[in-house]
């Protein structure tokens, strides 16, 4: 008994001993634990206020799926706090206010593809390769995501690459407006071939690529209008013709851009068959990356659908608005005509330089930068991979989505005015009539995160081209008893995301052509160009 009380009295201060050094231990191993607590999984961090519904449990669900991302803005102008979390169904989503925006371009472990993949997995059609390269769940697929994405500012940013574009991009406009010979234009359905028909046979392969064929911009329309349908998980529900539409459209692509196992056998193949030696860049880069992740030549069909609904609803969307707002408003129209007349005047001997535009048409590149202000009333966001902070604050768990509506950025009084709900493209002009470039860094219609649309420069060429040469060719009128109706906020052509899609399509009346498109001149982008204007 004594030994055992010995041996435990004995034993005692070792016991005490060793507790200590333990418990110092703990401590530093709590010290040191507590701080990679605090920088990894943000426990001092703070959740953000969540807001439940009105309705529990599937209160916001219901509302997001009548309103799209237009309930986000409409809770985002309801709500003071700077950042809250709302829950739909098993979504965790966190809404950031405009106060918060600044610190946006540092949010860490956050990805924008596995939005993509959300918004376009279904409707697109994708597979399981092209589903798992989207999610990033691994080191490999992100890095594939940041190599396409430099590979786009490197083909869509530099001048050089941007004055090829323009130039291919007019000759297509061209070619379009000398072959509408009925006097009923149906606005959008034009613009839309027109527009994504250019860039996409500038990207494609000129005349031997898809964009080339009417049936093909008919089907890859009809499908891309309806993507929101065709996001029904019950695919039964979905009208054929969406399907046939999409099927059609992803069989042109299969067929257009072969996805050999051999590259040289490729190249062969194309300068063979297509001759397309001056548009290898972009796509062949693509198909490359995708081949070397060991994509399947569907996957190679998803990315390029992927690539075609990242560019093309939005400048159409907004192309379109330019073009109706003008349309709309006649003494708008009558002044943007006089800008484009003394433009053709001015630039006889020359050529008309878009790195000009806002200098030469103010009121035109007002107008543009309303209608993006106005109809970019989108949401923009990214999926967040790991436990990060906002604003060295605000908690975003892993598996959430963070998202900033611009319908507050947009619409806010404090930035725009009184007036900021009115469609009014003098706000971005001087008093004397000349573009301000101070008021157009308050859009935020290219991004609010670390990156910015590749696209952004080409997307103003594109519609300042269009415009030009549109209105210098036809006086348009619209038929009597329609009307332009300017529906604001409305869904994107890519479903609920994207600048909002014009209205029902308008068919207008063309009176005699003011000008023969061999009269026209030149349409260049200067050396000096793009960046000091462009920049948004
Ligand atoms: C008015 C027209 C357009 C708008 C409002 C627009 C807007 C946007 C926005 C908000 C993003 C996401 C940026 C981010 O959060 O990182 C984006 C991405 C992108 N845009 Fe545009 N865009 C337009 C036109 C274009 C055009 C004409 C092109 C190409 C010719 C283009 C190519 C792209 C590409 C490739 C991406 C994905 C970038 C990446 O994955 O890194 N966009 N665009």
């Amino acid at each position: 008994m004594s030994a055992i009380l010995f041996d435990f009295i004995g034993f005692l201060p070792i016991t005490l001993i060793l507790l200590a050094v333990l418990s110092v231990l703990h401590g530093r191993a709590r010290t040191v634990t507590t701080n990679k607590v605090f920088i990894e999984d943000h426990v001092d961090s703070i959740k953000p206020e969540s807001i439940s519904s009105q309705l529990p449990v599937l209160g916001h669900l219901i509302h997001y799926l009548r309103d799209g991302p237009s309930y986000f803005s409409r809770l985002c102008l309801s709500t003071r706090a700077p950042i809250f979390t709302i829950q739909i169904a098993t979504a965790k989503v966190t809404l950031i206010q405009p106060e918060l925006a600044r610190y946006l371009p540092k949010l860490k472990n956050v990805g924008l593809n596995p939005l993509a993949l959300d918004m376009f997995q279904r409707s697109l059609g994708f597979g399981k390769f092209s589903s798992a390269l989207l999610q990033e769940a691994d080191e490999a697929s992100k890095r594939v995501g940041r190599h396409a994405s430099r590979m786009f500012r490197e083909e869509f940013i530099p001048s050089q690459r941007l004055r090829h574009y323009a130039e291919r991009i007019d000759s297509y406009i061209q070619s379009d407006l000398e072959k509408v010979t009925s006097q009923d234009i149906n606005v959008e359905d034009w613009i839309f071939k027109s527009l994504i028909g250019s860039i996409g046979k500038a990207i494609w392969g000129g005349d031997d690529g898809p964009f080339v064929d009417e049936d093909f911009l008919t089907h890859l329309r009809h499908f891309l209008l309806n993507v929101r349908a065709l996001n029904n998980p019950a695919t039964w529900f979905i009208d054929k013709s969406f399907l046939e539409s999409r099927r059609i459209v992803r069989e042109r692509l299969a067929q257009s851009l072969s996805f050999e196992e051999d590259p040289a056998q490729g190249e062969r193949d194309r300068q063979e068959n297509h001759g397309r030696k001056d548009d290898e860049g972009l796509l062949d880069r693509l198909r490359t990356l995708c081949r070397d992740h060991g994509a399947p030549p569907e996957g190679w069909i998803d990315y390029q659908l992927l690539l075609i609904a990242g560019l093309g609803p939005n400048i159409m969307g907004a192309a379109t608005w330019l073009v109706y707002h003008i349309l709309h408003d006649q003494r708008l129209s009558a002044s943007v005509r006089r800008e484009i007349d003394h433009l053709h005047e001015e630039s006889r001997e020359s050529a008309i330089d878009l790195s000009e535009v806002p200098a030469t048409c103010p009121l035109l590149y007002a107008t543009w930068l309303e209608v993006l202000r106005f109809h970019g009333t989108f949401t923009l966001g990214r999926w967040v991979h790991e436990d990060t902070t906002l604003a060295g604050t605000y908690h975003l768990p892993k598996g959430s989505y963070a998202l900033a509506p611009l319908t507050p950025h947009h619409f806010d009084r404090a930035v725009w005015g009184d007036d900021a709900d009115e469609f009014r493209p003098e706000r971005f002009l001087k008093k004397d009539g000349t573009f301000d470039p101070d008021v157009k860094k308050k859009l935020r219609v290219f991004g609010l995160f670390g990156s910015v649309c590749p696209g952004r420069f080409l997307a103003t060429n594109m519609a300042m081209t269009l415009a030009i040469r549109l209105f210098s060719t036809f006086d348009m009128t619209c038929r009597p008893g329609e009307g332009v109706r300017i529906a604001k906020r409305t869904q994107g052509y890519s479903g609920w995301f994207g600048v909002a899609r014009p209205g029902d399509f308008h068919v207008c009346h063309e009176a005699e052509a003011r000008r023969k498109v061999t009269d026209y001149v030149e349409i260049i982008i200067h050396q000096k160009c793009q960046k000091s204007h462009d920049r948004t």
